[in-house]
């Protein structure tokens, strides 16, 4: 973020004070913060006292060998069970869990609790006939239909860790996590609807099982939801169809309890290195940090509300916000499966009107992108049920929040900017509606027993008015537990930075203003925020390297006025690949951005390659991509004094009319 944009920053001084009417109902009050900081421990005990837990903790963290946490040390608990049958037990089974929308029109299915809990019932049955044991990890790989979180709830039930990949992601971004995680069972669809047509997701699996294969991982069962009836491929020793094996299985099933630690799900996400990183989430906590922050945090009356959360499922908003804080809250909830402007721009604010929905959740790049499309468009829809804003992914910049509170929020409703990140698994820096005045543009405050700090180089806590590194100083329930089999880079990646002061390092950097309140403001690695979607530059030279035509490849996140950041690729060629000519022809260049998109997926494909002689680096070899971002920026390129050889960003800067941009 430039020094400009800092110094706005600054000098914003818009504040919404909560309506009356919600402060005086509200959940939370400000008494939280400081009941919690007096006693950490004993408020997070109070809030696992939400949940059903069918043996008690002995002890609420075991913090005796950091940074490996337990929490609620000695209880048993199990998700499903808290998501389903306790609300069925209590006499809420009639209430609708799900409004699940097609994005076909009139495809539309409402889901009771009691409903689900048959369905999560008969899922495990048939997960557990299919060979699947408590321990074993089971992939997901499907769309946005009712059946993701079936089978979530139904892995959790027999305690086999689910990791969901993203829909959007190719078959070697599925497959080396099925290799990473060992998984044995993989669960998806013939295809889902996407921008009004089926958009097929089998064909990505058989690649992968034999991706997957190549490197050491037999699948032995794929078990297909027919969603949108494309043909598919079959095999009869592998294949099995959802409506045989679950729909035909037994509604009973008694689930069983496991240990608080038992884990839940492994989400991969980018880190700095070409590698995903499984994030481990265990059960007790986890549950505990996402039940009590989605009924905080969004002010949930569980009786009255109707929640929306647009995320996909594949994200860890997803899995927090969609599935397990709001199932175990008893909310009712909008599930869609498609794009917001199919079939037409209006689409998302229909479904508001239609269902009600009081308390909505989306992220930044799609408010930008409604700005764009006109406040005319939600304008022709009821949007007055709505009481709560939220937004998510990435920092929601002044301009964004004022359109979402006057546009969606008839300049009346909260908007809750919320700070976490998947491996904190639960919301930590938000507003509460009901206390906080609200300021465009900073997620303001650490959440009542969430513990976060702003500090310099040397790990000391800078004063106000000053900028550094975001860092959580005290363990919390719903943190992350380890890598997936890599202790050793959980500790490197997240402890190590500021180990002598036992802090946890974000990978953000944030200012605190004159009062104290925080603003976010990016990433301070080689991470990219692609529309609130995480992405590594490396991991993306790396797809652009194993291209034949490729010698070697620099990324960076380009400032975008919808998606926050875009991807922008400089890329050498091989000398081969320049046979005939210096100019490399548009079709290499779409090629490129075909192949990132195979090998990654289509949201990691590059806004912009600019073809180049050369890469800027250091005499140690480092690629300095502070200087090539002033180039994808449009900006005077900056101090190249440490440059190996100075002359390269005038030919780099000569070269940048070879440009594509996106289709
Ligand atoms: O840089 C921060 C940004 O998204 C990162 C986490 O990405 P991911 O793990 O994919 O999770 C996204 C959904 C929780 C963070 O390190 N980020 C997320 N929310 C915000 C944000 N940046 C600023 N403001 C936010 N509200």
């Amino acid at each position: 973020m430039s020094d400009e944009t800092l110094s706005n920053l600054l000098h914003e001084d818009r504040r919404f004070e909560p309506p009356a009417d919600l402060a005086a109902h509200a959940n939370v009050t400000a008494e939280a913060y400081a009941r919690a900081d007096a006693d950490r421990e004993a408020f997070w005990a109070e809030q696992a006292e939400r949940l059903d837990w069918d043996q008690k903790w002995d002890r609420v963290l075991d913090w005796d060998d950091p940074p490996f946490a337990k929490w609620f040390v000695g209880g048993r608990i199990n998700a499903s069970y808290n998501c389903v049958d306790r609300h069925v037990a209590a006499g809420k089974g009639d209430k609708v869990a799900l409004h699940w929308v097609g994005e076909p029109e009139d495809d539309a299915r409402d889901i009771t609790y009691a409903e689900l809990k048959d369905q999560v019932s008969q899922a495990a049955n048939a997960l557990t006939d299919l060979g699947v044991q408590t321990g074993d990890r089971v992939a997901i790989y499907l769309p946005m239909i009712p059946e993701v979180v079936v089978a979530m709830l139904a892995c959790a039930r027999i305690g086999a860790p689910h990791t969901v990949v993203f829909g959007g992601f190719s078959s070697e971004a599925l497959a080396s996590r099925v290799a990473d995680c060992e998984a044995k069972v993989i669960i998806t669809s013939d295809g889902g609807y996407r921008r009004g047509a089926a958009s097929a997701l089998k064909p990505a699996v058989d690649e992968a099982v034999e991706k997957a294969a190549a490197q050491g991982q037999r699948v032995e069962k794929v078990l297909v939801v027919r969603r949108t009836g494309q043909d598919v491929d079959w095999d009869d020793s592998r294949d099995v169809w959802w409506h045989d094996a679950v729909e035909k299985a037994s509604t009973e099933h008694e689930c069983e309890f496991f240990d608080s630690e038992h884990p839940l799900y492994v989400m991969y996400t980018s880190g700095t290195t070409g590698k995903p990183k499984g994030i481990l989430h265990t059960t007790g906590g986890y549950l505990v940090g996402t039940s009590y922050t989605h009924w905080a945090v969004f002010d949930l009356k569980a009786d009255t509300d109707v929640y929306w959360c647009t995320a996909d499922v594949g994200w860890v908003t997803g899995h927090s916000y969609m599935v397990y804080g709001p199932l175990s809250n008893n909310v009712t909830q909008v599930m869609y499966e498609g794009t917001p402007d199919s079939p037409h721009k209006g689409r998302w604010w229909e479904i508001v009107e239609k269902y009600g929905v009081t308390i909505f959740y989306t992220a930044p790049t799609a408010i930008r992108t409604f700005m764009k499309w006109g406040s005319d468009i939600p304008a022709k829809f009821d949007l007055s049920t709505i009481r709560v804003l939220g937004s998510v992914g990435e920092p929601i910049n002044p301009e964004a929040y004022i359109w979402y509170r006057e546009t969606i929020g008839a300049s009346r409703v909260p908007v809750v900017d919320t700070w976490w990140q998947t491996e904190t698994g639960q919301i930590m820096i938000s507003p509460l509606p009901g206390v906080t005045a609200g300021k465009p543009g900073s997620a303001m405050t650490a959440l009542p027993g969430v513990s976060a700090d702003v500090v310099n180089d040397d790990g000391e806590s800078v004063p106000n008015g000053s900028g550094g590194f975001l860092v959580l100083t005290k363990p919390w329930p719903a943190m992350l537990r380890t890598l997936w089999g890599d202790d050793e880079r959980f500790k490197d990646t997240y402890w190590s930075r500021f180990a002598e002061e036992g802090f946890y390092f974000a990978g953000d950097g944030a200012k605190k203003d004159e009062d104290g309140d925080l603003w976010l403001l990016g990433r301070v690695d080689d991470v990219m925020n692609v529309s609130g979607h995480r992405l590594s530059t490396t991991e993306i030279e790396s797809a652009l390297v194993s291209h034949p035509k490729v010698a070697e490849a620099a990324v960076v996140g380009a400032a975008d006025e919808t998606t926050g950041q875009a991807v922008c690729a400089f890329v050498i060629l091989r000398e081969s690949a320049l046979e005939g000519g210096e100019a490399a022809p548009d079709e290499l260049i779409q090629e490129l951005r075909q192949h990132v998109q195979k090998e990654i997926g289509a949201i990691a494909k590059p806004r912009q390659i600019m073809i180049v002689p050369e890469l800027p680096k250091t005499r140690s070899g480092k690629i300095m991509r502070r200087l090539l971002k002033d180039v994808a920026e449009n900006r005077d390129v900056g101090d190249v004094t440490t440059l190996a050889d100075s002359t390269v960003m005038d030919l780099i800067k000569d070269k940048q009319t070879a440009g594509a941009s996106e289709d």
